[in-house]
């Protein structure tokens, strides 16, 4: 095992020492990203490789943002791909990944490239343990022992690990019935996609984002996801989506997913707890933070950092006023009002006894819980109960707005006849997903 494992560094380590050499000698535009970046190579103070990447911790999304500069401002496509060459095998496999699928979603000249679907990159943050473990010793068994593991089967030349996650006795929970949607793979790209699409810390204000109305699609997309969740519920018998509040929280969660550095998902236990010592401050913030917005909505108005005031009281307002719930950098004071949906995402998941760990002393490591993982998040259920309680917040804003008058609402040259609706069905089929890119490669493979 331990050659194994020396095998491997020493092959990585040969490969940085080749790219060294055609390193990127002509910087992009933006030389503070270029320049941040170099100190950070020097001192060792990159993301080492192999640990979970989370975008929500601070320092790690600084190193990501300024890695994205560097792609971003790179002065043509052929600087841009030298570029993204280089960082492949510098930088953390998750922060590459992430910075390289939002650049080529940004760049001007790279419009158009279709990125590989993240569940075929990184299958691990798709399926659980005990897939990822059977896919793992096949591919060091090859198809000999494939008749010794339940659910496996050849098809073709490739094997297949049949799975319905419906029914993985390992799991207990509220949720199990409504699991089959919770873990889709194609919801859960879809909400990361959308970040990719609108990241928190990309503004707005000018550069790609700048025709959008951010926030009021935020607002939407997460309506969308809330009712279609519910509807889900309902139709395997269980009731409304539970409200949270800051005593316990019932309904717990357990991934059963595996960082690639083989650290389990943090887990949320049945009935949490929140009245506990190592929680009060995240529990107070989100009291504060939430309190504000509130009391902004009631008064009628945002103060930004300038202390000038932002009316709300338009029904256009409802843009800033998710800007200011997201917590994203068009948020027109985010020291004041912060991100109450990182606070939650961040209590909700449980991750943060994991905080305190330093790779070289700088560089804090984390164990991101999946409500903290964009791909990730709609997983748990604890997801839908926020969105339920930020998104009462909307439904609160809305009520102070002047209620629509018979002209507004009528369209008199439009006759209504008939209204037709099909029946709603759920379906399900089965799907081939590839692993392939999470499983090792050995010595003569990799060659
Ligand atoms: C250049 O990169 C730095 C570091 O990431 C960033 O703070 C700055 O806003 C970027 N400038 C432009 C014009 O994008
Ligand atoms: C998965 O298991 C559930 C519960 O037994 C069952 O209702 C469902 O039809 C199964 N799904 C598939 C695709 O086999
Ligand atoms: C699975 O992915 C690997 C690596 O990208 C590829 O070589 C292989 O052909 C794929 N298998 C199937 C069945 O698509």
């Amino acid at each position: 095992m331990m050659r194994f494992l020396l095998g491997v560094v020493a092959l990585l380590l040969t490969h940085v020492a080749a790219d060294h050499k055609d390193f990127i000698a002509q910087p992009g535009k933006n030389v503070t990203a270029l320049k941040i970046f170099l100190e950070l190579k020097e001192f060792n103070m990159l993301l080492p490789r192999s640990v979970p990447f989370n975008v929500l911790e601070p320092r790690q999304q600084w190193e990501a943002v300024t890695l994205f500069n560097m792609l971003y401002s790179a002065k043509d496509y052929a600087t841009f791909y030298k570029t993204a060459v280089y960082l492949r095998h510098l930088v953390n496999e998750g922060v590459f990944i992430y910075v390289l699928s939002v650049a080529i979603l940004h760049y001007p000249e790279t419009q158009g490239i279709i990125i590989p679907p993240l569940y075929e990159v990184f299958p691990s943050h798709y399926h659980n343990a005990e897939i990822m473990n059977i896919a793992n010793k096949i591919n060091t068994h090859g198809k000999r022992l494939v008749k010794f593991y339940p659910q496996t089967h050849i098809w073709e030349n490739n094997v297949v690990i049949k799975w319905n996650t419906t029914v993985w006795p390992y799991l207990d929970g509220n949720y199990v019935p409504v699991s089959y949607y919770l873990n889709d793979y194609a919801l859960n790209t879809l909400y990361y996609n959308v970040h990719l699409t609108y990241p928190f810390w990309m503004s707005g204000k000018q550069g790609p984002l700048s025709k959008f109305n951010r926030g009021e699609i935020l607002w939407f997309i997460n309506k969308q996801f809330n009712n279609r969740y519910y509807m889900e519920r309902l139709s395997n018998g269980l009731a409304e989506i539970p409200e949270i509040d800051f005593n316990i929280v019932p309904e717990g969660y357990l991934s059963g997913l595996v960082h690639f550095n083989g650290v389990p998902f943090p887990e949320r236990p049945n009935y949490f707890y929140l009245y506990q010592p190592k929680l009060i401050k995240y529990v107070s913030k989100i009291k504060s933070l939430e309190r504000r917005v509130r009391d902004a909505i009631e008064i009628g108005y945002l103060v930004d950092m300038k202390g000038q005031k932002i009316n709300l009281r338009t029904p256009e307002a409802i843009n800033v006023l998710a800007n200011v719930i997201e917590g994203n950098v068009d948020s027109p004071n985010i020291f004041y009002y912060g991100s109450i949906l990182t606070a939650w995402k961040e209590l909700l998941g449980n991750s943060m006894m994991t905080k305190h760990m330093y790779w070289n002393g700088q560089v804090p490591l984390v164990i991101p819980s999946a409500l903290e993982m964009f791909q990730t998040s709609l997983r748990d259920p604890a997801f839908y109960m926020i969105s339920k309680r930020l998104l009462n917040l909307f439904t609160l804003w809305r009520t102070y707005l002047p209620v629509y008058n018979p002209e507004e609402l009528a369209f008199p040259s439009i006759e209504i006849q008939k209204v037709q609706v099909d029946k709603l069905v759920t379906y399900f089929e089965y799907t081939y997903l590839n692993v392939t890119n999470a499983l090792p490669m050995n010595e003569n493979e990799s060659k």
